[in-house]
């Protein structure tokens, strides 16, 4: 494959010299739902799938830039000296947020470069497509400009980039999880402090399902940051009655239940309560992974669902449609949605001797309810947790790994 893409990249760009190549992941959170921007903890994984990119730095200062994903935009351009968001530039506007970001931030970068793009996450499918071009297009510039920097701290400035240029009001946890992952861990990242832990997720004879509602998030973006709002909003109520927090996450759930009643906006409580409660199960949960209690991190799974569907009010017929389908079926252990919500993807942990009947029975009951929308299953294989199975971290490509990458993936449509 990455063969392809490089003999593409020299037909756009009519250019025969060497070039190079990076790969960057998505990421699936296990638990830990709208907790970033609350100073909370998240537990997410990076996915063996992601963007690759082919790159030749330039000698001026214009940018070419395509995607085999948007093939129909064709090759987008702009110069170094004008790095405005603009519309047309679609999902240019990711990789062009970031080169921004590094310039005010006075990192030295003084050419452009062309690149070629492929991703293999569904867009807009809740699995951080967008936090992964951005990470990407951190490396690439490190790598091109020899820049002094790390990842967590081109990590904050993908995060600047899809705050301030982009304009969604996002936390950490995409773009955390897409440069920090590990090859069979999750990370326990405290949004808060950015303390970190890595987790070894061992799940024997069980695999992490994703299944795809095919609902792209549409005006998500406006409704995410309402959900922020909210919970400011309930923070500034609190504080105004004497609790002194920054943040949702510094409450635990006894302590909430002693000040809650200061919050009247009941749409406030609920975001709130949702907040404050999601924040204490991913901790509990990974205790339990830890102590390789994989059942009740299942029922966390299936508790944060329900605070997600009841209290944050995120889901819609999509996704509760999927998670319920898949808590009927045998071999299931927890199902939730995951990422942003209003649409995108489910996770599930799935014993692998049901992971066959699972993507035919949760695909059928899906169609039935959904009528005529029709879904796509993408699951780790059904052998002893192969998943996350490499995790390149935007280094150079390990061509070794693709066709492994591009086998991994069961892609299934009902
Ligand atoms: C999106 C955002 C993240 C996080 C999740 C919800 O993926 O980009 O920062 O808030 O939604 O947990």
């Amino acid at each position: 494959m990455l063969e392809d893409l490089i003999k593409e990249f020299k037909e756009i760009f009519k250019y025969d010299g060497e070039v190079e190549t990076f790969f960057s992941p998505g990421r699936v959170n296990l638990i830990g739902e709208h907790t970033d921007y609350n100073g909370g903890f998240v537990f997410p994984c990076a996915l063996d799938f992601g963007t690759y990119a082919v790159v030749k730095k330039r000698e001026d200062k214009v940018f070419r830039m395509y995607s085999k994903n948007f093939k129909n935009l064709g090759t987008i351009e702009f110069n170094l000296d004008n790095l405005v968001y603009n519309k047309k530039d679609n999902w240019a506007n990711y990789p062009k947020g970031v080169v921004k970001t590094f310039l005010d931030k006075a990192y030295k970068i003084d050419s452009g470069f062309d690149v070629l793009f492929y991703g293999n996450i569904p867009n807009g499918a809740g699995l951080s497509s967008s936090a992964s071009i951005e990470v990407l297009t951190a490396v690439i510039l490190k790598d091109l400009f020899k820049l002094d920097i790390d990842m967590v701290e081109m990590v904050k400035m993908c995060q600047v980039a899809e705050n301030k240029f982009i304009g969604v009001n996002s936390g950490i946890m995409d773009q955390f999880a897409v440069g920090m992952g590990k090859k069979d861990h999750a990370i326990l990242l405290d949004c808060n402090t950015l303390k970190f832990e890595y987790v070894p997720v061992k799940l024997k004879n069980m695999s992490i399902v994703i299944a795809n509602t095919n609902k792209k998030r549409g005006l998500a973006d406006s409704k995410y940051n309402e959900r922020r709002s909210s919970c400011e909003e309930a923070v500034k109520v609190l504080n105004d009655n004497g609790v002194n927090i920054k943040y949702l996450g510094e409450l635990t759930v006894a302590e909430f239940d002693k000040v809650k009643h200061f919050i009247t906006d009941e749409e406030q409580l609920k975001r709130a309560t949702h907040a404050v409660s999601e924040n204490e199960r991913a901790k509990v949960a990974v205790e339990f992974l830890k102590k390789d209690d994989i059942a009740e991190f299942g029922r966390l799974m299936n508790q944060s669902h329900i605070s997600l569907r009841d209290d944050y009010e995120v889901t819609g017929i999509e996704l509760d449609s999927l998670v319920e389908a898949a808590w009927e079926e045998e071999g299931t252990v927890g199902s939730r949605m995951t990422g942003a919500g209003f649409g995108g993807c489910t996770v599930s942990i799935v014993e692998n001797d049901h992971v066959e009947n699972f993507i035919k029975n949760v695909g059928k009951k899906y169609k039935e309810k959904t009528k005529d929308k029709t879904q796509t299953i993408i699951a780790s294989t059904a052998s002893p947790f192969k998943f996350p199975k490499t995790i390149l971290q935007g280094l150079d490509v390990n061509t070794s790994n693709i066709n492994d990458i591009e086998a991994l993936n069961i892609l299934s449509s009902f």
